[in-house]
């Protein structure tokens, strides 16, 4: 390791982890350095989607991943202010949308707080249904379609656990997010 930015002090109180029990720490890391050090992990990118009361409501997302295969779950964190916190909240279900490397311009455009609310927000933007309603869109890579089965609050976001009810993939090449840009997965070497 050449280079390191090291930002941290911290200290544990409480008694220790046997027997389930989650030590306390105290002190704290650096925001910047937290989000440096998180945003060095490269991850896809995924437009989640629900729909309530017949109006859907999609968001950009690459804070997911698989939790458990049997039963099949998966897990997003979304921003407790983030309007997608409320609608999943009341609608109890999801899908994500794994964007392919040429929707880079469906991520921007989910990302966008200044996108209009309900279908005005999918106008344009091919998309079918699979179980549970919420939009699946034309062209993804993958996606998965859940019901949600726990939500839990940590920090500032809320973890959104879902059972993935119906699940498809191609072989399309996805889109990346590395530091904040967004880059390709580059070609097979021979
Ligand atoms: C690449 C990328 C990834 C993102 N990942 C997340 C995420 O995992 N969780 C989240 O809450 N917001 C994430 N965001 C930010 C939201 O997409 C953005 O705040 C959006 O406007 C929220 O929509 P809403 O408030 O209308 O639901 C991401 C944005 C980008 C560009």
């Amino acid at each position: 390791m050449t280079e390191q930015h090291a930002n941290a002090a911290a200290s544990t109180s409480g008694a220790g982890s046997s027997g389930g029990e989650v030590p306390v720490w105290s002190g704290g890391v650096d925001p910047d350095a937290f989000r440096e050090a998180l945003g060095s992990f490269p991850t896809g990118v995924s437009v989640m989607t629900t729909v309530h009361e017949g109006q859907p409501h999609g968001m950009t997302a690459n804070a997911l991943c698989s939790v458990s295969l049997d039963p099949p779950l998966v897990l997003v964190c979304v921003d407790d202010t983030a309007v997608m916190a409320g609608e999943v909240a009341a609608s109890g279900r999801f899908a994500l949308n794994v964007l392919a490397d040429d929707q880079q311009a469906l991520s921007d455009h989910f990302a966008d707080p200044a996108r209009p609310a309900g279908d005005a927000g999918f106008a344009g933007i091919a998309v079918t249904t699979a179980v549970t309603g919420a939009a699946i869109l034309e062209g993804a890579v993958a996606w998965v379609d859940c019901a949600v089965t726990q939500r839990v609050d940590a920090g500032d976001h809320v973890v959104v656990i879902g059972k993935v009810l119906a699940a498809g993939a191609s072989d399309r090449r996805p889109l990346l997010y590395h530091r904040g840009a967004y880059g390709l997965v580059p070609p097979a070497t021979p």
